[in-house]
Order: C-alpha cells, then structure tokens, then sequence
C-alpha cells in the first residue's frame, strides 16, 4: 500500500496519517517532521532548514529530493509508506515519479483533503505539538497521549508564517495536484468534518477501485 497524503498547510495530514499508520502498519513519511528532527538534533540541515521554516518558505528541491530518495530506501519501506509534505514543487513530484518506476511501486492513491482557508487558519493558529514525538493535538489538549509531554505551538504555526506558508502553497503546490489528476489516482475527500468522520471518507477511498488506466 503505498499512499500519498496532499493538502494545504493544516489541512490534516498528519492526524490522517497517524491512523493510517495504525490501519495499515506501514511507515508515515513526513517531510516537515523529518526536517524538524534535525533541527532539534542541530545537525548543519537542521541549521540550514531552521530559518526556512520559521519563515514559512520551502527547502530546495535539490535538498528535498534527496531526503526522499533515501528514506524510501529504507527497509521498512519495503511494504510500503504514507507519504505526507512531498512533493510540494512540480520538479519534486517528477522526480518522485522518476524514484518511484526505478524502484518499481506506484501508488494506489493520492488523497487530497480539502478544506476551506478559514478553517485553515482557524486550526493552525490553535494546534499543539509533542516536542518529542511530534504528534500534533487541538487545542485545549493537556499532554501527549503517547509520552506525556507538555504540548507546545509549532515554531511556523505563529501567526508570521503562516500567511507566507498559505501563499507558498497556492503558488507552488496547487500545480502539483494537477500532476496528479490526470492518473485517475486523485481521491478528492472534504476535509471538513470531524476527524473520525474524515476518516471514514479516507479509508473507503483508499478501498475503492481506481480509475487508473494500465
Ligand atoms: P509540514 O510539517 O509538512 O507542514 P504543512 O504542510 O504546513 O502541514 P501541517 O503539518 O501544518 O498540517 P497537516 O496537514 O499535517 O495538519 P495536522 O494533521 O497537523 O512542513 C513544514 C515545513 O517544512 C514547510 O513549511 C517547509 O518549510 C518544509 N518542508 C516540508 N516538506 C517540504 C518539501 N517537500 N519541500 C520544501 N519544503 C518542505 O492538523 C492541523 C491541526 O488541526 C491539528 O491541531 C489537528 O489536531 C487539527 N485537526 C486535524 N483534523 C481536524 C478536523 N477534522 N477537525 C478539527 N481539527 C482538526
Ligand atoms: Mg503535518
């Protein structure tokens, strides 16, 4: 099962990606979660990327690619992964059809949650995160239900980033759904209810029959 999560900053991504981690036991590769453990780790990507997400801006796609390219070599790719952030630029989304056909998988869904700019940024300006584990919880959450740890804002969920994060995404990452539209794999789900019920819509789409032709 190999899945590809889309949407606009806080669109829910990640709270989708952690139950179908749960359902189907395989890797959530998040892009923004891998570039926040090095930052916290200080590693020189972590050093370099720092400033870029806290200004809501993009990494190069060079930097971006290469992060992919080995994490979906890893062996516990092997029965397949959730990609959530990525691609995010036309180039990135060609270069993971590149990565894709030379390892030889393809996907069997591209599930695009979509919900409306004020819910947006009604959700952003209120999310909690674990600093250790990087679940993401609503507002008014006490602690991690995973470790126990105190939740804290995200660094680009203050209000100066994310008007830049939102606008980036509409100039660079609405062509690369267009990318995708035309393989039939596209699973439009409305982003806008309860979680649970958002739920329910994604994992009959990824049940449902594709209309990819061969
Ligand atoms: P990334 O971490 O991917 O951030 P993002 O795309 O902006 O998405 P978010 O994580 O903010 O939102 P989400 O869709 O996961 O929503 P969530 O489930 O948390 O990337 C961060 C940065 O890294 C980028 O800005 C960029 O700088 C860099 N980067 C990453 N990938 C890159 C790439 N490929 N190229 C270049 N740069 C890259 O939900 C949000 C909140 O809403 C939570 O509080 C949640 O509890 C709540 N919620 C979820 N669903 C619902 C619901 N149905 N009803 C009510 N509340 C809900
Ligand atoms: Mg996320």
């Amino acid at each position: 099962m190999n899945l590809l999560l889309y949407g606009a900053p806080g669109s829910g991504k990640g709270t989708q990606a952690n139950m179908l981690r749960s359902r189907f036991g395989i890797p959530h590769i998040a892009t923004g979660d891998m570039l926040r453990a090095e930052i916290q780790a200080g590693t020189p990507l972590g050093l370099q990327a720092q400033p870029i997400l806290a200004a809501g801006q993009y990494v190069s796609d060079e930097i971006m690619i290469a992060i992919i390219r080995s994490r979906l070599q890893q062996p516990d790719c092997r029965r397949g992964f959730i990609i959530d952030g990525f691609p995010r630029t036309i180039p990135q989304a060609e270069a993971l059809d590149t990565l894709m056909d030379e390892l030889g998988r393809s996907f069997n869904r591209v599930l695009y949650l979509k919900v409306s700019l004020e819910e947006l940024l009604r959700r952003l300006s209120g999310r909690l995160v674990c600093p250790r584990c990087q679940r993401t919880y609503p507002p008014g959450t006490a602690a991690c239900e995973a470790d126990g740890s105190s939740l804290v804002q995200r660094e680009d969920d203050k209000v100066e980033a994310v008007k830049p994060r939102i606008e980036i995404y509409l100039q660079k990452t609405i062509p690369v759904l267009d990318h995708y539209r035309g393989s039939g794999l596209v699973s439009e789900i409305d982003g806008m209810g309860t979680i649970e019920e958002i739920s329910r819509q994604v994992l009959a789409a990824v049940a449902a029959p594709t209309t990819k032709t061969a």
